[in-house]
């Protein structure tokens, strides 16, 4: 694994700097096999990056999008991490209906919707049931209290290691997440981290040693680079 620490001056500077990364890696993944697979964050902080990226011209028919984790409520829900991106930046380019992947929620059950994408994802890579993917690029962010996606702390999906998606739970709300392998399989890993309020989760993340059932982002260990891109505020909790 190669690990990439930077910490922007302000969270301008973090987007700037984040856009940049997430394009050059969409071109060395094109030059790569043809194509991108890229896995999005939810929550705020990456909004402002969609919003970058929505200004860009790429190559939208080799652009193959899909979602790290969302909540399970309906696609058009305010609390959708598709119906963010998509108002952000994918509603905005002419990216093919066909590149577009998320992960469903209108099924019977966040089990059922789980194991759905799960095969959705074996289809779309032509791979067995028992066999991770690798994405090209992988965007996560942190939680006050550490969590990754929707890996949350000393819950039943951190232990998952036999499927590449699996059912989270926030506070008895369930989600639909990556599993730890799937990510840790990935090409490159893109942590966005920004305000003073992560500096405590960051401090454990970048420990020597913490517990990573209490701090699942250490569980982020990908096989390929792991970036962290934090703003000043964010940062200062890893300056040593
Ligand atoms: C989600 C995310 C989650 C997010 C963190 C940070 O669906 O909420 O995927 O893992 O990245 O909760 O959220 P903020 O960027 O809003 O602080």
């Amino acid at each position: 694994m190669k690990k990439i620490v930077e910490v922007l001056p302000d969270q301008a500077a973090l987007i700037q700097r984040s856009r940049d990364v997430v394009l050059t890696k969409i071109q060395e993944a094109i030059q790569r096999s043809g194509r991108c697979t890229l896995a999005l964050a939810g929550g705020g902080t990456p909004k402002p990056l969609y919003e970058a990226l929505a200004s860009q011209d790429l190559p939208w028919d080799k652009l193959h999008i899909f979602w790290g984790d969302e909540r399970y409520v309906p696609a058009d829900h305010p609390d959708s991490n598709q119906a963010m991106a998509r108002q952000a930046w994918l509603d905005h380019v002419d990216i093919p209906a066909t590149n577009i992947h998320p992960m469903p929620t209108d099924g019977e059950s966040p089990e059922a919707d789980a194991s759905k994408h799960d095969a959705q994802l074996g289809d779309f890579f032509g791979v067995a049931p028992d066999q991770f993917p690798q994405f090209d690029l992988i965007l996560l962010g942190i939680g006050d209290d550490a969590h990754t996606a929707s890996l949350f702390p000393h819950t039943q999906a951190l232990q998952v290691g036999d499927r590449r998606v699996t059912v989270g739970n926030k506070d008895g709300q369930p989600r639909i997440t990556f599993t730890v392998p799937l990510i840790n399989q990935a090409h490159c890993v893109m942590f966005l981290v920004a305000g003073a309020q992560k500096q405590p989760a960051l401090a454990q993340i970048f420990a020597a040693d913490a517990d990573p059932f209490t701090y699942p982002a250490r569980l982020i260990q990908p096989q390929g680079e792991l970036w962290w891109l934090l703003d000043q505020q964010a940062g200062q909790a890893v300056k040593g």
